[in-house]
């Protein structure tokens, strides 16, 4: 008997990086609800998701409702509008893992590492829900085209929170993604991978490179 696979909301899973997501986790067989500030434009998503994996088990619905309905909840918003969503979903998501993906990137100095107050994102996410939700960072250093459009991808993940049971749950998330990720430590080590980005960015500018990413060596 196949293990019944949870189910993940992406918040933001219309944009980028969340669509792409979607589609690898759904395709894994994990249960997908789109979230969005906008509950039909969700829908939308979810049938377009449908779709291209040739099912009809995504759905879309308006964040704080896919963050009620789901287990995991995984953040895909711009940085800009970032604590705000969290404060929307803050009562639907106590007790749950919540992914955060989201690099502090202020236009329009990207290329720059601009740290918010408190020093990264997750660890704000983590304080502003508390300690019932395990928060877990992940995939600032995958880009969201190589996800959408490469079968295999040699970037990896460091996969940041407190919690060890919780890391691995997303350890699971980012292999049934196609991806290699990592214990990376607690959720304080989140800024080592919020920070990468814009170093990658930068290198994607000055060697013209397509989606730089990081590989961890050694044996
Ligand atoms: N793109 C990448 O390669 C990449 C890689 C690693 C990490 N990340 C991180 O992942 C997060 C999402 O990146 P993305 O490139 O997927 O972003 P995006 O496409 O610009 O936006 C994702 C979604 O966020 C929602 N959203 C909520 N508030 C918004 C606002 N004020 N303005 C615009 N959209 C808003 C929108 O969905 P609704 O309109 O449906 O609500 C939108 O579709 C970011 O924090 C980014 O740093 C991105």
């Amino acid at each position: 008997m196949s293990e019944k696979k949870q189910t993940i909301a992406v918040i933001g899973g219309s944009g980028g990086l969340g669509s792409a997501l979607a589609l690898r986790w759904g395709q894994a067989g994990y249960n997908i609800i789109i979230g969005s500030r906008n509950a039909e434009k969700a829908g939308i998503a979810a049938d377009r998701l449908n779709k291209l994996m040739g099912l009809k088990t995504a759905r879309g619905l308006s964040n704080y409702e896919a963050a009620n309905t789901a287990e995991i909840i995984v953040l895909t918003v711009p940085f800009s509008n970032h604590m705000a969503i969290v404060e929307e979903i803050s009562v639907a998501v106590q007790a749950k893992i919540v992914v955060d993906t989201t690099v502090p990137l202020v236009p329009p100095k990207v290329s720059r590492v601009q740290l918010p107050e408190g020093g990264s994102v997750a660890k704000q996410t983590q304080e502003k829900l508390g300690k019932n939700v395990r928060v877990v960072s992940a995939f600032q250093t995958i880009s969201a085209a190589h996800l959408a459009e490469d079968q295999q991808i040699e970037g990896e993940v460091l996969v940041c929170g407190n919690n060890v049971d919780a890391r691995t749950c997303v350890i699971s998330l980012v292999e049934a993604a196609g991806l290699k990720g990592w214990h990376a430590g607690p959720i304080d080590n989140s800024v080592v991978s919020e920070s990468l980005t814009p170093v990658l960015i930068f290198l994607n500018k000055r060697y013209q490179i397509d989606g730089s990413g990081i590989r961890i060596v050694g044996h």
